[in-house]
């Protein structure tokens, strides 16, 4: 077996990924321009693509004959439309009120905020739509697969995950949390679509209900580590290296482990989650190899 190498994997990855959404999104063309202008604006050009990623490695876990890479996209694609979704709301006045994402004016300062409003819903219906397409006659165990996706995505992005986290978020501007309520509300906002992703990969994968379980492990740990040096970067860098404001969750007013804990409490978790989070695939070959990395990627990250 060749030794893994990261970059090689994820230069061939994250271009699989931008294949992938530039794939699923609708032309600009096509009416009405000025929504489908602002919903690639939203998606395309930049983006660590962490999601898609995420889905990459843990589909490397199921079987290579059982494979489908056109379900994996369609996952990849899914869930990056509902995370760019997220960002674009994140950002809008009644939410954090940021004028930056991804090194570019957030969508409601390029466009409206009516069209920002309008660019979140329909990325989140396109994502539903791309995993519901059973248009290549799908045989019934795909469309059973595509069924267990569609409710994955739809649990992870809903009330009880990143919408009503971003729900607790917004309540708490301003107050006091405990630490259990703030891992509650970064597990729902952040975690619940790392949680899914990984789980869009290897339910497209068919790999065992006891693997499934070891992804779920890895990606709790990971989707609070995750949350964590986000928190972490905001109180640390400086805007040109994040592409997003810099020092926003001060300025907001936001509970956030560094606001609660201090930076050193922080750093520790964010190395002990990661910890975590290997120990979950201990048991895994070479062919998890790919998590691993992604791992390291998402605690020691700049940006
Ligand atoms: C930022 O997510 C918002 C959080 C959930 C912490 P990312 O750090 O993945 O943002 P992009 O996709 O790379 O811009
Ligand atoms: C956002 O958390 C989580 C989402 C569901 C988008 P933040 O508000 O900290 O994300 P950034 O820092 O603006 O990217
Ligand atoms: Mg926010
Ligand atoms: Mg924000
Ligand atoms: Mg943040």
């Amino acid at each position: 077996m060749q030794h893994f190498q990261l970059e090689p994997w994820l230069s061939s990855q994250s271009q699989r990924a931008e294949s992938a959404l530039l794939h699923y999104l609708d032309s600009e063309n096509s009416i009405p321009q000025l929504l489908h202008s602002a919903m690639r604006y939203a998606v395309l050009g930049g983006g660590k693509r962490m999601r898609p990623l995420l889905v990459y490695a843990a589909s490397e876990l199921g079987s290579k004959e059982n494979l489908n890479p056109k379900l994996v996209d369609s996952a990849a694609a899914a869930i990056e439309m509902i995370h760019a979704y997220s960002l674009v709301h994140d950002d809008l006045p009644c939410m954090d009120d940021d004028d930056l994402r991804r090194g570019r004016p957030t969508v409601h300062k390029a466009f409206d905020e009516a069209t920002a409003l309008l660019v979140g819903d329909a990325l989140q219906t396109r994502a539903f739509e791309i995993l519901a397409d059973h248009s290549q006659a799908d045989g019934a165990q795909t469309i059973a697969v595509r069924l267990a996706m569609i409710e994955a995505l739809a649990g992870a992005s809903g009330s009880k995950g990143m919408a009503g986290g971003q729900a607790i978020d917004l309540q708490h501007v301003g107050k006091k949390m405990d630490l259990p309520a703030l891992e509650q509300m970064h597990a729902m906002k952040t975690g619940a679509l790392l949680i899914c992703a990984v789980q869009l990969g290897g339910i497209a994968a068919q790999v065992s209900k006891e693997d499934l379980k070891s992804l779920h492990s890895y990606a709790k740990a990971l989707g609070l580590a995750f949350q964590v040096v986000d928190d972490i970067l905001d109180a640390t860098a400086d805007s040109a290296t994040l592409g997003k404001t810099a020092g926003k969750d001060a300025a907001n007013d936001k509970p956030t482990y560094v606001t609660l804990k201090g930076l050193d409490y922080a750093q520790e978790l964010a190395k002990e989650l990661k910890g975590r989070a290997l120990n979950s695939l201990s048991h895994f070959g070479p062919e998890a190899d790919a998590l691993r990395y992604l791992a390291d990627l998402v605690v020691d990250r700049k940006k």
